[in-house]
């Protein structure tokens, strides 16, 4: 695309954020021979539509990247590495990519259009989940996770909007999840941090703290944040939740994780000690495998609780000492950036 050229059909004054509720303008229009039907979702970078492949006659999720976005070369990088990467695996639990490209300075994926919801609407709509699907859940993205570790890749973004849950096959599969998003998939090892423009858009909740400190991250980076997503579909909210940004990061570098039965009292306190490994400040303590975390915390979750509980209660501990907080330490500071 030509530098800052902008498609004639997009409002002037569309902000980079893209603010859910703004119509996008784009609704009833044909892209690349897909005809866009309804907007499903956003996230920092794009937006998600359900449209129609005028060619097989079928419907897909087109993922367009944000316009303001398209003149960023970083993103355009990143949004074209996201559809390689996609499609470079081939896993029940990562959604497939059928075509990528670019048309009138547009750049698009199409992917399987997944019929279900994202694992933040889920939350929110049913609270905290039953151990039992928790557990279901948390092993087919570990699953994916584990298949995109063995090529060699970090996903870096594992989250409850990553995570996509259509209806399962039978009564012993009653979800299907699949994990989406590889847009800060990075080469295991490869170094992180806050230098890339719009590289944290969004939560810091679910963020490893080698991330934070830009420290090399490798597979079990995605098992921290993992841990933080199962953690959050057990009680309702992630471990480290906090009031602001920068207690969310100092929480994540220097907090120990509250007892999840604790937490949510009738949860066995066998879970506590898995939280409290996958959770490690240093990922050479943490499980080596998503899976293995899964594993042992469905054994764990299978244990009689403790409590009388009925765990549906939703409530989220601080950890700190009394007195005041210390200061945010000025590793932190960049993160803040605006787009
Ligand atoms: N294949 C898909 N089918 C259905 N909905 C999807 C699909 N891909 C993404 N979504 C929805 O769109 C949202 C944003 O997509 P995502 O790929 O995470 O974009 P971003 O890179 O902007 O975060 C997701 O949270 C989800 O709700
Ligand atoms: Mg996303």
């Amino acid at each position: 695309m030509a530098g800052g050229e902008r498609d004639p059909d997009l409002p002037a004054d569309r902000p980079a954020s893209l603010p859910a509720g703004r119509p996008s303008g784009l609704i009833g229009k044909e892209i690349a021979g897909y005809l866009l039907e309804s907007e499903i979702g956003r996230g920092g970078m794009a937006v998600v539509y359900r449209a129609r492949d005028l060619r097989l006659d079928r419907t897909v999720a087109l993922k367009l990247l944000a316009p303001e976005l398209a003149r960023n070369d970083t993103f355009r990088k990143r949004f074209a590495h996201e559809s390689r990467v996609a499609a470079s695996i081939d896993h029940p639990h990562i959604v497939p990519v059928f075509d990528a490209g670019e048309t009138e300075g547009i750049l698009y994926i199409a992917m399987r259009y997944v019929a279900g919801q994202d694992l933040v609407a889920l939350l929110s709509r049913e609270g905290p989940l039953p151990p039992a699907t928790a557990g279901r859940i948390a092993a087919q993205v570990a699953s994916a996770l584990d298949a995109a570790h063995a090529h060699d890749l970090v996903h870096r973004d594992v989250k409850p909007g990553n995570i996509l849950v259509a209806e399962g096959t039978d009564r012993d599969h009653p979800e299907h999840v699949y994990l989406t998003d590889f847009g800060l998939t990075k080469k295991s090892l490869s170094l992180t941090g806050f230098t890339t423009v719009g590289e944290f858009v969004g939560t810091l909740d679910y963020v490893a703290p080698e991330q934070i400190s830009g420290k090399p991250v490798d597979g079990r980076c995605d098992v921290y944040s993992l841990a933080c997503v199962v953690f959050e579909t057990l009680v309702g909210a992630p471990p480290f939740h906090r009031e602001t940004d920068w207690a969310v990061l100092w929480a994540q570098q220097y907090d120990p994780p509250p007892p999840l039965s604790e937490v949510r009292p009738g949860l066995p306190e066998a879970a506590d000690a898995v939280f409290a490994r996958a959770l490690s400040k240093s990922p050479e303590e943490r499980y080596g495998t998503c899976l293995e975390f899964v594993a042992a915390l469905r054994s764990a979750l299978a244990e009689p609780g403790t409590g009388t509980g009925t765990g549906g209660e939703v409530l989220t501990t601080g950890t700190r000492p009394p007195g005041p907080p210390p200061a945010p330490p000025a590793w932190a500071r960049p993160v803040f950036r605006e787009l």
